[in-house]
């Protein structure tokens, strides 16, 4: 995983086989039903790292040779927040990843001439103690991002119980999220080079919610 000291608490997942897959998932010939398999198959990729600091626990379990004390994960269950609508499409692979999560949505669109985020719909697990990891596969403006936190926030989890997963971001994004969740850490398949006027990513890979349902 590669960080870098300009963006602290940004984890950008630099394997081959991800970048890989990012790069046909960036080709604008690339169809739907392929841009939605690579986003799922990067998801759990990203999924593993974002879960490497999940607490684990021991239980007694018998072996065909012995009885031993072997880790499991402890509880509470991880709960997963996809940002509606392109947020679905990584939660996919998540899912697969850690089937006994909970799972929360976070409906938020951008104006169009503002590009400020409006709320539609929140539906999320109680907080409890648990860890809620809010997918959203392009942190563009971070103003989405930053909102979908608030909500957590405003929900009762903290944000030292907050990871964030995207799959390409750009620095304006990143600096902007980290303004409002300095702890929250970010983990991203890339790191892009700007926004541009329309506050789409450069290089980026389009509309990720177009590019994943066929919609234009
Ligand atoms: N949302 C997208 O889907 N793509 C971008 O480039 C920026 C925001």
């Amino acid at each position: 995983m590669k960080t870098d000291p300009a963006f602290p608490n940004l984890f950008v997942v630099d394997h081959p086989l991800v970048q890989h897959k990012l790069t046909i998932m960036r080709e604008k010939e690339t169809s739907t039903s392929k841009f939605r398999v690579l986003l799922k198959e990067i998801a759990l990729f990203l999924g593993y790292e974002v879960t490497r600091t999940l607490e684990a626990t021991t239980r007694e379990i018998e072996t065909p040779v012995a009885t031993m004390q072997a880790p499991t994960l402890a509880e509470p269950r991880l709960v997963m927040v996809g940002v509606l609508r392109a947020g679905l499409g990584m939660v996919d692979g998540l899912r697969e990843l850690i089937p006994t999560a909970y799972e929360g949505h976070v409906g938020l669109y951008r104006d169009p001439k503002t590009h400020e985020p409006v709320e539609y719909l929140v539906k999320l697990p109680a907080a409890e103690e648990r860890v809620f990891v809010l997918v959203d596969p392009m942190l563009a403006t971070g103003n989405s991002a930053s909102h979908a936190a608030d909500v957590l926030n405003t929900h009762g989890v903290p944000d030292s119980r907050i990871r964030f997963m995207a799959l390409v971001a750009a620095p304006e994004g990143v600096r902007r999220f980290h303004q409002d969740h300095p702890d929250v850490p970010i983990y991203v398949a890339a790191l892009d080079e700007k926004l541009n006027e329309k506050a789409y990513i450069v290089p980026g890979l389009g509309d990720a919610g177009d590019r994943l349902f066929g919609t234009t």
